[in-house]
């Protein structure tokens, strides 16, 4: 996969005119763009419909986690709709997953292309305070591992971790488990709200399968300038392309 195929643009721009603009605009530089819950609640249909004509591939970024009937209904509707990655939050347990993964079966026997389903692991945002908070007492990276063995367990592709914990993941659900990370800052943007945070190549260095970006690129002053600075910093690291 070259470096631009493993580009995800997270696509979290309220605006319908600004995000569409900015599919077209951002095309020629990325693989992938990642559909996220505040844009498709807003116009949703339209989002899917713009990036299927620029020919790129959907991250349909929706983290469901509900009873699983409803997430495996949720799975088969959102893979009817020929896109490529969905996600589930590990949280929700492995009869929750399993379920998901019968769900985009099901629309694949039917004819749709069979998404990755990818796990959510412990937010790029929380760290180890926020989980004590809600009742962990361990590390994120054990809360992490936990979580990525039950994704595994339940035949997801890959799950959505730190750059942090690639290593660990790969290392206890194998060199094939995709890990998608967000949570990426080139040296020149700012960090925002994310606490676990590396740049473009340090993330492909550790073993990253695909990156996702939302803001460095969004809200720079030259978007595509910037997300074609992200693909020179990825082709700059060891072993990628390949
Ligand atoms: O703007 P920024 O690069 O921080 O955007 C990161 C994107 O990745 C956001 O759309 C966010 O919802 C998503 N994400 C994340 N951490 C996770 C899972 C998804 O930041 N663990």
């Amino acid at each position: 996969m070259s470096p631009k195929e493993r580009l995800i643009v997270a696509m979290d721009i309220l605006d319908k005119r600004q995000c569409l603009d900015m599919i077209g605009f951002l095309s020629p530089a990325v693989g992938y763009f990642k559909v996220g819950i505040a844009p498709f609640t807003a116009f949703g249909e339209e989002l899917l419909r713009a990036v299927a004509a620029a020919g790129k591939k959907v991250f349909l970024d929706l983290k469901f986690h509900d009873i699983p009937n409803t997430v495996k209904n949720a799975a088969y509707a959102a893979a009817k709709r020929n896109i490529q990655m969905l996600n589930f939050h590990c949280s929700g347990g492995e009869a929750m997953l399993q379920a998901a993964r019968d769900g985009a079966l099901l629309a694949a026997k039917e004819g749709a292309p069979k998404p990755l389903l990818i796990g959510v692991t412990v937010l790029t945002s929380m760290d180890k305070e926020d989980l004590r908070k809600s009742g962990w007492a361990g590390s994120v990276e054990e809360k992490v591992k936990e979580l990525a063995l039950i994704a595994s367990r339940s035949g997801m592709d890959g799950v959505v971790a730190s750059p942090l914990e690639i290593g660990m993941i790969k290392e206890t659900c194998g060199r094939d488990f995709i890990v998608v990370t967000p949570g990426i800052r080139p040296e020149w943007a700012d960090g925002d709200d994310q606490k676990r945070i590396t740049t473009p190549a340090e993330a492909i260095r550790a073993g990253a399968d695909y990156i996702v970006v939302g803001r460095p690129i969004i809200a720079a002053k030259d978007p595509l300038e910037a997300a074609k600075r992200i693909v020179e910093e990825m082709e700059s690291s060891v072993g990628c392309g390949t």
